[in-house]
């Protein structure tokens, strides 16, 4: 068995119907990402944060897990997976991955305003009002610009022990998500896919300049195959 660390971005997702941040036309879903996902955001105009964030929730229940997120699922009946996600989807844990870790934060989970430890499970929308049992009011459970990103320890030392790297659909610009690829070993295969790569091809890494429905089914089958 190998150990393998999947690096999962906006892209994995993109063809389940979930919008890119960096596609198109440099919005996020109609808005400046700075106004919806920033702490300075959320003290300007808290019901604005709150109704953007609503809208994905709902958003998030009305779409699939796609061939990317099933086959990375499928990759755990060979090889020791670990995937770490920029996404705040659960389509990867919907597929039937084990063992995710969400750099960014989870959708589907609510946070105290105060405590930042308190978090609750959220598949409602989220308004001004809702308190946890310290009535405190909740927020998205999501790390925003100009916040500390908690798991970024864990998923460095994950990385480290890697045999091969699979990142997908990010485009490895936002820090420090796209700074943890440096704790891999030297020797660590790294398999990238994405329709518009961000790096270029080396003898240790191998691009798949396609989309993660078609590429990333490719890379589990090969990894598959190896011992
Ligand atoms: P980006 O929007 O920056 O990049 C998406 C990547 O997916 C690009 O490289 C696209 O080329 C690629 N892509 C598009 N369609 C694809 C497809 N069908 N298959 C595979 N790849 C495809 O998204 P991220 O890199 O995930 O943080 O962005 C990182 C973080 O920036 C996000 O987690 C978010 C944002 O600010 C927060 O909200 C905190």
């Amino acid at each position: 068995m190998m150990k393998i660390v999947v690096l999962s971005g906006a892209g994995v997702s993109a063809e389940s119907g979930i919008k890119t941040f960096r596609d198109g036309n440099g919005l996020w879903e109609n808005h400046d990402i700075m106004e919806v996902a920033s702490t300075e955001a959320f003290k300007r105009n808290p019901a604005l944060v709150l109704d953007f964030y609503n809208q994905r929730r709902r958003q998030l229940q009305t779409v699939e897990p796609n061939s990317a997120h099933i086959a990375l699922a499928e990759l755990e009946k060979h090889h020791d997976v670990t995937i770490i996600t920029q996404n705040v989807d659960d389509l990867h844990e919907r597929a039937g991955s084990t063992d995710v870790i969400h750099l960014h934060g989870e959708l589907l989970k609510a946070r105290s305003t105060v405590d930042e430890n308190l978090i609750l499970e959220w598949k409602d929308d989220l308004n001004i009002g809702d308190c946890c049992d310290n009535n405190h009011q909740l927020r998205p459970h999501i790390v925003w610009f100009g916040e500390m990103v908690p798991m970024i320890e864990v998923a460095s030392e994950i990385i480290e022990d890697a045999d091969a790297i699979i990142i997908v659909g990010t485009s490895m610009q936002v820090y420090p998500a796209a700074g943890i690829i440096q704790y891999a070993k030297a020797n660590a295969q790294v398999y990238f896919i994405d329709p518009n790569p961000s790096i270029n091809p080396t003898k240790r890494i191998s691009v798949y300049a396609e989309k993660a429905s078609t590429g990333v089914p490719k890379v589990v089958e090969k990894l598959a195959s190896m011992s």
